[in-house]
């Protein structure tokens, strides 16, 4: 994942943040809600008790039939009338439009049945005084026995008896026995003037009872409509409040829900992706401080840790190789110190053996020549064999031993290489051509290349000790019979001597011990002549080298400086 690491803590911080903070919003705006929506159960609540207030005041009317009690009443209206237009158009909205223009509609009614009532209640007061008016004329009309027979004063009197009941009560009971008493009346024959006018006045009376009580009736359902849309209205808002509350109450617990399992899993995550490559960068450390430095830290993130981990690599692979160069500068310093104990050998060796061949020098020379002189005095002809043979075995051993001594003497000679400026292959020549005169290669076919430019600074008479040995060797290894094949070339400011010959090879065990002085394969061999060979080329700042294949042939390459030195 390419992401940084306040990256990732950014992530794993910001979405529990976003979960609590959207449950808060939410609950801050349902409480809001729950705020206007408590406003809105306030103005319910108000014009309910205003609702009740007019109701009040309508029973009031009714029960007083005034027009002061109109006032009283069309006051409430109005006042309530009011309260509900003052409403904002947008609190209308959101309460419910349809209920408010049920409620205005509503109030116009009531006001208009209201007005309607009070006329009815003046129509009715004119009437109760006519009907009054027209029964006492009744009653002094048969008071003055001006009635007809059957017409007597107990029964006016009760009539109006029934009168007084039926404006007082005005029910069914009242008005069904008025009304009897009415019909009772007008079936009296000859009925009287009064009685025609009583009789009429009584009736209006009852249409104009039956009106108002039509009107109280259209009055009070309008009015228990009112109280019915407030109470709705109230009652709808308490319920919005209520499930605004349960929703907060479940988005909380949502939120609080997912807070309680993301919280704890992104923060995990977070800190997981956080650490993991650390982790691995101090598993690796570990096994780095463990000696393995071939372990690199694996780079997968790009995060801070990914240029961490390539400044480890990298320092890992500097570290890597230091430790193999110095790996390396231990080996050479190893086998520089075992040159150093080698050439420390030899040197002891030679101090022996330049002290034991000094010492054996003088005697053998004294030897020599006595053998000689012996030999050249012996009466050849009349001494015994055994006493020739002795001489003679005398002359060459002592030969021989002067020659081992010679090469010891060589072998330890300390002094450096008298520099001139030689050719080398004129050397090579000159060694050849003695070889030839006596007859050490006679058998054997050499061929000598040379480039135009070999010249070098060198002690000639060492390079000569050089192509004897090695040309010998090489004669040794053919058995007197072979070729031998010399070139030598320049190479990068030295001289390249090739010395190849088709002998019998040197076995890979023993090629690496041909240098080493006294190491000989062969019988009368001294094994100084390639250590002498080596000293020779070492004091001229040379390299020697050898390979060679068994019963094929051997080649010794000599690398020499064209100047000494360098
Ligand atoms: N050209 C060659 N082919 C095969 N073997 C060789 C050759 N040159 C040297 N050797 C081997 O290396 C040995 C050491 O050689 P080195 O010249 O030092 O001593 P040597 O020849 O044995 O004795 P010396 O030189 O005193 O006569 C030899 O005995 C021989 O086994
Ligand atoms: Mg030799």
């Amino acid at each position: 994942m390419n992401l940084k690491i306040w990256h990732k803590m950014s992530i794993g911080i910001a979405i529990p943040s976003l979960i609590a903070m959207v449950g808060v919003m939410l609950s801050y705006e349902y409480v809001n809600k729950v705020k206007n929506r408590q406003g809105f159960v306030q103005i319910a609540d108000d014009l309910s008790e205003k609702v009740l207030e007019v109701r009040r005041n309508e029973k009031n009317f009714v029960l007083h039939k005034t027009e002061e009690y109109y006032k009283y009443c069309q006051d409430a209206i109005s006042t309530f009338s009011n309260s509900v237009n003052s409403i904002s158009a947008e609190i209308v909205v959101q309460v419910g439009k349809e209920d408010f223009s049920l409620l205005r509609n509503s109030i116009h009614t009531y006001s208009v049945f209201t007005h309607s009532l009070l006329q009815n209640y003046q129509q009715e007061a004119g009437l109760v005084e006519q009907v009054r008016e027209e029964g006492r004329k009744l009653e002094s009309f048969v008071a003055a026995e001006k009635h007809i027979n059957h017409l007597s004063t107990d029964f006016i009197l009760n009539l109006r008896r029934l009168e007084k009941n039926y404006m007082l009560f005005r029910d069914i009971d009242s008005f069904d026995r008025l009304n009897t008493a009415l019909l009772e009346l007008k079936s009296t024959k000859h009925i009287c003037i009064e009685c025609i006018q009583y009789i009429s006045a009584i009736s209006s009376l009852f249409s104009v009872y039956q009106k108002s009580d039509s009107l109280v009736n259209d009055l009070q359902v309008v009015g228990a409509r009112l109280e019915e849309i407030t109470n709705k209205l109230a009652a709808s808002e308490r319920q919005k409040i209520s499930s605004f509350l349960t929703l907060t109450q479940r988005n909380l617990l949502i939120a609080l829900i997912l807070l309680l399992f993301l919280g704890p899993f992104f923060v995990y995550t977070t800190a997981n992706y956080i650490v993991a490559p650390i982790k691995r960068l101090d598993d690796i450390t570990r096994k780095i401080t463990e000696g393995d430095l071939t372990q690199r830290a694996p780079i997968r993130e790009r995060d801070e840790t990914y240029s961490l981990a390539l400044s480890f690599n990298k320092m890992l692979d500097h570290l890597q190789l230091t430790q193999e160069s110095l790996e390396k500068s231990m080996e050479l310093l190893r086998e520089k110190q075992a040159l150093l104990v080698e050439s420390e050998k030899l040197a002891s060796l030679g101090t022996l053996a330049s002290g034991v061949a000094h010492e054996l020098n003088n005697p053998l020379n004294n030897i020599y020549l006595a053998t000689q002189t012996l030999y050249n005095e012996l009466d050849i002809e009349h001494s015994p064999g055994i006493v020739k043979e002795s001489v003679k075995d005398i002359f060459s051993q002592t030969l021989r031993v002067k020659r081992i001594v010679g090469d010891l003497l060589e072998f330890a000679r300390g002094k450096g290489p008298e520099l001139g400026r030689i050719r080398i292959i004129d050397i090579a020549n000159k060694v050849l051509k003695r070889m030839t005169a006596t007859g050490e290669i006679a058998r054997v076919e050499y061929n000598i290349q040379a480039a135009e430019d070999t010249e070098i600074d060198a002690d000639g008479l060492m390079l000569e000790q050089v192509f004897v040995n090695l040309f010998s060797n090489a004669v040794d290894a053919m058995s007197g019979e072979g070729s031998l094949n010399i070139s030598i070339g320049p190479v990068d400011g030295s001289v390249r001597i090739n010395i190849s010959d088709t002998g019998r090879g040197i076995s890979p065990e023993n090629l690496l011990k041909v240098f080493d002085p006294f190491f000989t394969t062969k019988e009368k061999g001294t094994g100084l002549g390639l250590a002498i060979v080596y000293n020779i080329i070492k004091k001229h700042n040379g390299e020697i080298d050898v390979k060679s294949e068994v019963n094929k042939g051997t080649t010794f390459m000599i690398t020499l400086p064209r100047q000494h030195g360098s």
